[in-house]
Formats: C-alpha cells, structure tokens, sequence
C-alpha cells in the first residue's frame, strides 16, 4: 500500500471517529490509540493540556500510548512541547539529537512533531508525536497530525473540556 493512501484513510477514521464520540476525552483516548495502531512510524503519540489556571503555565500529560515518558509535567520554556505551546505553532524536528530544546522520552525517538490545540483562538493543549525513524513526519504527515488536533479543538469548543 503506498503512504498516501494509509494517511488518507487514517485521515478519514479520524473525521468518523470524531463523529462518533461524544466528549473530547473519549476522542483523545480513542484518537491516540488509533494513530499509534495504524500509523507504523507513530511510536508514541500523546495530548499535553494546559493545566487550568496554573501560573506559570504548564502541560500535563493526557492520554497516550506508547511507553511511559518520564515528562508528564513541561513548562512553557521548556522541550518541543514548551516551543509549540508557547508559540501556537507546529514544530517539527526530524533529527532530535540536533536539537537542543529537545526532552528525552525515549532513547530510539529519532524525530517529533508537536501541534498545538486550539479553542476558539487559544492554545490550550498540543498533540506530540515522537518516531523511531529520522525525519518521519512529512508535510503529508503534518497535515493529517493538524487535522487530528484541529478536530480535538473544535469537539472541546462543542462538548466542553
Ligand atoms: N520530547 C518532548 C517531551 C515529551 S516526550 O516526547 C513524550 C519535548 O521535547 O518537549
């Protein structure tokens, strides 16, 4: 089967799946077991959210799948995540070991990709996705993780978080 196509009918589950599950946890929950099913170089995937009202802000690990990560708590200034977050822009790197704001979570990750989450304009989470493999998310592959997180945004801004 060629890439494209797997993306494509991963894209559409995703579209189903939100259809199908009524609160944004469930979808959470669901949606990171699929990617990691599914999508064979997806090696951990997981939501970080804003802690509500934290000061400084921080993100807390929320559903995963994949091992255990030794980061369930990153602030703004810190990681991949920290960088998204704070700048509400996809950040991918497609060789971890070059870049410096880079966490550990693994030592086989090779590369990430982190998106943020949005409702009604504002970052509240971030979708991050680490690989096995070097330079794994293409542009094909950051529009399908965008479309992900832009649908866990708009079921928070229709079911609440
Ligand atoms: N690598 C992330 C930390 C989270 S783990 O990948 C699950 C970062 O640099 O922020």
């Amino acid at each position: 089967m060629l890439a494209g196509s797997r993306i494509e009918e991963v894209r559409n589950e995703v579209t189903e799946l939100a259809q199908a599950v009524p609160g944004a946890q469930e979808f959470m929950q669901t949606m990171v077991k699929l990617l990691h099913h599914r999508m064979l170089k997806y090696n951990w995937v997981g939501f970080y959210l804003l802690e509500p009202g934290a000061k400084p802000p921080m993100l807390v690990l929320g559903a995963f799948e994949g091992a255990m990560t030794p980061h369930t708590r990153i602030p703004l200034n810190q990681g991949i995540c920290g960088a998204a977050a704070s700048s509400g822009q996809t950040v991918v790197v497609d060789d971890v070991s070059k870049d410096p704001r880079y966490l550990a979570c693994s030592l086989e990750t090779k590369s990430e990709i982190v998106v943020p989450v949005f409702v009604h304009g504002k970052v509240v989470g971030e979708l991050d996705i680490d690989s096995h493999f070097a330079a794994a998310f293409t542009s094909e592959h950051q529009d399908l993780v965008q479309h992900c997180a832009k649908l866990v945004g708009k079921k928070m801004e229709t079911a609440g978080q």
